[in-house]
């Protein structure tokens, strides 16, 4: 497994996502996937699948220091004491003492961004979690984030594969050496149907799929696909065995545009 580091936080390059999974089949596929070697779990508040997740964690008896685990404040809870409370109660649905990175799952210009980085940084101090970030930040939005925030932040977790053009966000994360995870890296299952990457994946004898997260690691972005088919947790951590040749990334690159954005919510930012 390969890491992306940032302030001292040492991110494995791919992990598990976990939206829309719950119940036993959630905890099911997080065991396997750690058994299978993933060491990297994203979870948040809102998936409501904490407890699941927590489930999966110690079925798979991989030992709690060697999994990296993400969850994400959900931004009806940006107030500094709400904050608090929320990341709280997450350990208690995780049943952990700590969560390795805790996320801004998106920005709310309703709340002071200063008093929520404030806040955030409250609870790495505590101890409750041992890195921090945020997420579906711009470029703008990141910018103040970090100038406002005691702590670094460690990542930006934002939509990005080869049909969206994150080109700004990566040149702002690198000036701040922020990681950037990947959420949707395989665009939510769409790139299997893409000729380009099947043909390069072809090359290879790797997936359409395996080629988009092989072109993440390969730009040192860490990248959380999910699925609940067990063949293919084997086949999305199945990537480091391989190269993308310049030519090919380059051409991976040219599939992208600004209008490939899967992700929206009606009070997202103005994205750049
Ligand atoms: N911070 C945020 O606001 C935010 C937003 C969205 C997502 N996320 C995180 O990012 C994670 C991943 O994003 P995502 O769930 O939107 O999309 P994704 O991982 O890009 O795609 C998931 C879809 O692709 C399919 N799939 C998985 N592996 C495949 C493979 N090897 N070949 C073909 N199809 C495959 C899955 O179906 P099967 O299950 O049938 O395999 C599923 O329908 C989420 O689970 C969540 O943890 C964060």
């Amino acid at each position: 497994m390969q890491f992306v580091e940032a302030h001292g936080a040492k991110i494995p390059a791919i992990g598990l996502g976990t939206w829309e999974l719950s119940g036993h089949g959630c905890s099911r596929v997080v065991e396997q996937a750690l058994r299978l070697g993933y060491r990297h779990i994203d979870t948040a508040q809102i998936y409501n699948n904490e407890r699941d997740v927590g489930e999966g964690i110690r079925n798979s008896h991989v030992r709690r220091s060697d999994v990296f685990v993400t969850t994400k404040v959900w931004t009806t809870h940006f107030a500094p004491s709400d904050l608090l409370r929320s990341a709280k109660d997450s350990l208690v649905k995780l049943r952990l003492s700590e969560v390795d990175l805790l996320l801004l799952h998106w920005p709310n210009p309703h709340v002071p961004l200063e008093e929520t980085m404030g806040a955030l940084a409250h609870v790495r101090d505590l101890g409750i979690a041992r890195h921090i970030g945020v997420s579906n930040f711009t470029v703008a939005l990141l910018e103040r984030a970090v100038a406002a925030c005691p702590e670094p932040l460690v990542c930006n977790q934002v939509e990005y594969h080869p049909f969206l053009d994150q080109t700004r966000v990566l040149a702002a994360c690198a000036d701040h050496g922020v990681a950037l995870i990947a959420y949707s890296p395989i665009a939510q299952g769409h790139a299997k149907q893409n000729e380009v990457l099947t043909r390069i994946g072809a090359a290879h004898g790797k997936s359409a799929a395996q080629v988009c997260l092989r072109w993440l690691v390969q730009q040192n972005v860490a990248a959380i696909p999910r699925t609940s088919r067990i063949e293919r947790l084997s086949q999305n951590i199945d990537v480091f065995d391989f190269e993308l040749t310049d030519d090919e990334m380059v051409e991976i690159f040219s599939l992208g545009s600004p209008q490939g954005r899967l992700v929206h919510t009606p009070t997202e930012p103005e994205w750049d």
